[in-house]
């Protein structure tokens, strides 16, 4: 075999997340659309990114916006039809860009025809693809259970006297995974869409795929702080990450593998790196990619990220490929949450740490969360703490300084940043110093550098302001310094050569001075000199 072939695509692969209502809208309707996205195609072929994955299209009530499934199989006529998918497809592929989907097990819409039988009669022949319980006594609901959007997870059924458990939305009615009927069907899912030729799947909400089968009551957190989202006043031991989760996800792998090695399944998990790294499955039978948010949530500082990368490197299975999520639809920008300023610097992070980087869409601008006014919400989740909700994550891609950005002609479903004007493609494109010039010269350099992507990581330093790592491939030696804090940082001794890349105006190609300072916020990505 030879070199370049034993790793997988997606293991040298830069993922980029797209929203698909937010993206681009071609109808008019201030609505992002498949189309849209085939139009922007040129524009991630040139940005450099490998991959694209979509969050849902799916027809949908859109209660959860799209997560909300009423048919797997099909597109919603919102964002177009399936000849649109075709289509796109098609020239992402010509591109060489692939195509991974959403596939959302755990739950489908309460008006998907499946659910719409299970609740017609307790004795309907769909009635255990749901997870139907009686009331306590009193009436009140099964156990304590609670939805990830607040309040109770048990939804109460007038017509057949029973509650459904639902972890998110009372739209969104758990599947019974413990049913090999609803395997089979969802199974079919993926077929349908491997055989159309997508590229892989991410899995939604994969740890709550299976729950106690004994109903077990939820234990208080003990941590839980007051004034905290109420789904998490509990430890969700009963209803998320249970042991057999993993023989359902070998189950999706084995339909994934009949389609070849070539495709990649990633797992959306939120947990800590001793649960996370179980989901590769034993040997790797499990999701190529579960996914590391840690990096949504970890104190942006040196020792914390340092300490972050060292506990995921040394928890990993020797089969366990890494990866990292910078943001996505459900949290806060990183450029709200660390600052605009330091956004160039976790550029650089996400794209030198060792593993599958997973971009946001609009982060290569810097985009920050826009404030939605309440009038204005859309979220289901915000609906129990304004704070919560994700809408100011997913406002509109910011094109151009036209009226609605380049993005719609119509009125756009979120409102847009205030600062789209300045804050764009069409501005960013040509100014060699803007963020999105940035992220274009690491993908470049990521693509030419298989240090970079493939290569070992080795930690180097990490005092209060500056962390630095060195990357390794063959006899290839890379090293990166990030300057995290508000001052001014020296660079260790070791750290010395040619810059390749730097988040600020320096030189590049010229030799680092002993005397380098590294400015706040600043990155830089060095090549020792006389040593490769
Ligand atoms: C995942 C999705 C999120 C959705 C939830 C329910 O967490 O990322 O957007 O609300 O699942 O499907
Ligand atoms: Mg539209």
């Amino acid at each position: 075999m030879t070199e370049g072939r034993r790793h997988r695509w997606w293991q040298r692969a830069v993922i980029y997340h797209i929203y698909p209502r937010s993206f681009q809208d071609t109808d008019g309707d201030g609505i992002g659309d498949l189309r849209g996205i085939t139009q922007r195609l040129d524009y991630l072929q040139w940005l450099g990114v490998d991959a694209i994955w979509l969050s849902p299209f799916y027809p949908s009530p859109m209660a959860d916006f799209g997560y909300d499934i009423s048919d797997h199989c099909s597109v919603d006529p919102l964002f177009g039809t399936l000849e649109d998918f075709d289509e796109l497809l098609e020239k992402a592929h010509r591109l060489g860009l692939r195509v991974i989907v959403d596939y959302v097990p755990n739950h489908t819409s309460d008006e998907h025809p499946w659910f719409v039988e299970s609740r017609s009669s307790r004795d309907n022949p769909k009635r255990e693809w749901y997870l139907w319980a009686n009331p306590k006594p009193d009436g009140s609901p099964p156990n304590n259970w609670r939805s990830v959007f607040g309040g109770p997870a048990w939804e109460w059924d007038e017509r057949t006297g029973q509650y459904y458990y639902h972890a998110f939305h009372r739209k969104q009615p758990d599947l019974n995974w413990r049913n090999p009927e609803v395997r089979e069907a969802m199974y079919g899912v993926m077929r349908f869409w491997l055989k159309r030729g997508v590229d892989g799947f991410r899995v939604d909400a994969l740890r709550h795929l299976v729950k106690d089968e004994e109903l077990r009551d939820n234990p208080p957190n003990p941590d839980f702080r007051e004034g905290g989202p109420s789904y998490e006043a509990q430890l969700p031991v009963y209803t998320t990450d249970r042991p057999e989760v993993h023989r359902m996800i070998s189950g999706m792998r084995r339909v994934l593998d009949g389609y070849g090695d070539d495709r990649v399944m990633i797992g959306e998990l939120y947990l800590p790196f001793d649960r996370l790294v179980l989901y590769y499955g034993e040997g790797g039978r499990g999701v190529h990619l579960p996914t590391n948010m840690h990096l949504i949530t970890t104190p942006w500082s040196a020792r914390s990220l340092a300490a972050l990368v060292s506990e995921y490197e040394a928890a990993l299975p020797p089969y366990g490929w890494p990866n990292w999520v910078l943001g996505n639809h459900d949290n806060p920008r990183v450029a709200t949450r660390i600052g605009p300023e330091k956004a160039r610097a976790a550029a650089v992070l996400l794209l030198t740490l060792r593993g599958t980087p997973t971009m946001y869409y609009g982060d290569e601008l810097g985009m920050t969360d826009v404030p939605v006014p309440p009038h204005l919400a859309r979220d289901p989740a915000g609906k129990e703490a304004p704070h919560l909700g994700r809408d100011p994550a997913r406002t509109p891609m910011q094109w151009d300084a036209s009226p609605n950005a380049g993005f719609t002609t119509g009125t756009p479903w979120l409102p847009l940043s205030s600062d789209h004007r300045r804050r764009n493609v069409a501005v960013q494109r040509p100014d060699p110093h803007s963020i999105l010039s940035l992220y274009r010269k690491l993908l470049q350099l990521r693509r030419s550098e298989p240090a970079l992507s493939i290569g070992s990581y080795e930690p180097l330093e990490a005092t209060s302001s500056l962390l630095a790592y060195a990357r390794t491939h063959a006899e290839r030696r890379l090293l990166v310094a990030l300057n995290l804090g508000d001052a001014p940082a020296s660079l260790p001794r070791t750290l010395q050569g040619r810059i390749l890349l730097s988040t600020s105006p320096r030189q590049e190609g010229q030799p680092l001075q002993p005397s380098t300072q590294l400015l706040p916020g600043e990155a830089l990505v060095v090549e020792p000199l006389g040593l490769s």
